[in-house]
């Protein structure tokens, strides 16, 4: 049986991140969660190490370089050499014109979505490229491919993808791999409340997508398990969208009949 992989997964307390890191638990890696949500993060340890996996939490806050910092070296210290590293920290925005959001609240959305995973990168990709061995996922999003109404996420995702081939090119002579997934609208808990308080529309959602469903947060997780996984080796500087087809419905629906 091959080593066991050390795999980071930042914003893995809940959502989208969580579900990756059942994901990567069944795969048979180690998982550290790092995230700002210390007693979610320590249930859902406590939830992967139930279900036979090898799970740890530590503290972090991507927006603060020294605690990125930290955190890459206590993981390391602890664990040993991080194999993957997996970009989901992120927050959301609601849809709003460019002269009702505030511009903190645009600053504290780029900082999270952008911001932390540059320096996330920054503080690994040195240690993979001397180890000439490692792997990164960067959770991106469709409005970071088609430009929605969101002026501060769309813009701040679509740097992602940069930052993704950017990083790619940089990595590749020295064997490290560096992809993006870019999810559509999925069906996370905060999603369904948003339905329930009738602030976001399923049917909507549901009708703009190819195949007529919403993604799934289990889509998601089993895009950024094969970017990451060797079945991939040979692909990198790659964004992939799990979105239930919205990005390629839109233009065709919207086509003039
Ligand atoms: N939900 C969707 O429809 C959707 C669509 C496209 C992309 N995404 C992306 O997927 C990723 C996960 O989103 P989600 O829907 O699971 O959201 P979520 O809010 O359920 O989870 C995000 C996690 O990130 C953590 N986090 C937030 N700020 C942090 C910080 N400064 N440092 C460390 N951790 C921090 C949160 O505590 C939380 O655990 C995000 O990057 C998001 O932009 C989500």
């Amino acid at each position: 049986m091959a080593d066991q992989r050390l795999t980071v997964i930042t914003g893995a307390a809940r959502g989208i991140g969580e579900t990756t890191a059942r994901r990567f638990s069944a795969g048979g890696d180690k998982i550290i969660i790092g995230d700002v949500l210390d007693d979610v993060g320590a249930e859902t340890v406590a939830a992967l190490e139930a279900g036979g996996g090898s799970a740890a939490y530590h503290n972090l806050d991507v927006t603060s370089e020294d605690s990125v910092n930290r955190f890459v070296d206590q993981v390391e210290k602890d664990h040993g050499p991080i194999d993957v590293f997996i970009n989901n920290a992120g927050i959301m925005q609601d849809g709003s014109t460019i002269e009702e959001f505030p511009m903190e609240d645009h600053d504290r959305v780029w900082d999270v979505d952008y911001r932390g995973v540059y320096m996330c990168c920054r503080a690994v990709v040195p240690r993979m490229k001397e180890r000439k061995r490692g792997v990164i996922g960067n959770v991106a999003s469709m409005f970071g491919i088609q430009p929605y109404p969101v002026g501060a996420y769309s813009p701040a995702k679509t740097a992602v993808i940069a930052l993704t081939e950017i990083l790619a090119a940089e990595c590749g002579p020295y064997n490290v791999r560096v992809n993006s997934v870019s999810p559509g609208y999925v069906h996370t808990p905060m999603m369904q409340e948003r339905f329930d308080q009738g602030i976001r529309s399923k049917d909507v959602m549901v009708r703009d997508s190819a195949l007529g469903c919403m993604t799934e947060m289990q889509d998601v997780a089993e895009g950024i398990f094969f970017l990451c996984s060797d079945r991939a080796k040979a692909i990198t500087g790659t964004n992939l969208p799990v979105d239930a087809g919205v990005l390629v419905a839109t233009p065709y629906n919207a086509y003039p009949k």
